[in-house]
């Protein structure tokens, strides 16, 4: 990890950021929706995205409204915090979204998925959510954060033939259920797993 980049902030501001970075992927995804319109089954894939973004900002809502009425917490309670995971994955999304002012053809489109995707910003998330005491909470809104990745590979299966980019997708299928399994792992090596 690079220390160098790592700051306090407050969980608060680290949600905020967050949100509003699931928000622009959102946004993004449904240009495509927009814009892939002749192919109808790549034009549900896309909404399917979307769908999942705004449900990542859903969860991450959540989780600020429970801490903000968690006794034990405060919304301005600092953690250490990398966030160049943040900032790249705002500059991609920034580069991206000016990209898809016009139309922005299939591979292209789903070669930025795959980079947005593999940007960890889901993992930078669930790390924090260890400042959610209540397990159940924690767990739900953990699993809400996940993107269920699998139509991915099979969008760029069929409408690209880029074996480079269908290498890329199977790569982040592999490392997103690597990541799940381990997690729950940690999770079953028992309680402080997550103390810092
Ligand atoms: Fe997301
Ligand atoms: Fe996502």
């Amino acid at each position: 990890m690079m220390r160098h980049a790592a700051q306090r902030k407050t969980v608060h501001e680290i949600l905020r950021i967050a949100m509003d970075l699931e928000k622009r992927t959102m946004a993004l995804y449904t240009a495509f929706v927009a814009q892939h319109g002749e192919e109808p089954e790549l034009q549900k894939f896309w909404l399917t995205m979307a769908r999942h973004e705004a449900g990542h900002f859903g969860a991450l809502a959540l989780v600020e409204s429970m801490i903000a009425n968690d006794p034990n917490l405060e919304v301005g309670r600092k953690v250490w915090f990398d966030d160049v995971t943040i900032v790249r994955l705002r500059s991609l999304l920034s580069a991206y979204q000016r990209e898809a002012q016009s139309a922005v053809p299939v591979e292209r489109a789903l070669e930025m998925a795959i980079d947005l995707e593999s940007s960890e910003l889901e993992d930078v998330v669930v790390d924090l959510m260890h400042v959610v005491e209540d397990s159940v909470w924690r767990e739900q809104a953990t699993q809400f954060l996940i993107h269920d990745l699998g139509d991915l590979s099979y969008m760029v299966e069929k409408f690209t033939r880029d074996p480079k980019l269908l290498r890329r997708a199977d790569d982040l299928l592999d490392r997103r259920v690597k990541t799940v399994r381990s997690r729950k792992e940690r999770r079953g090596a028992g309680k402080g797993a997550h103390a810092h």
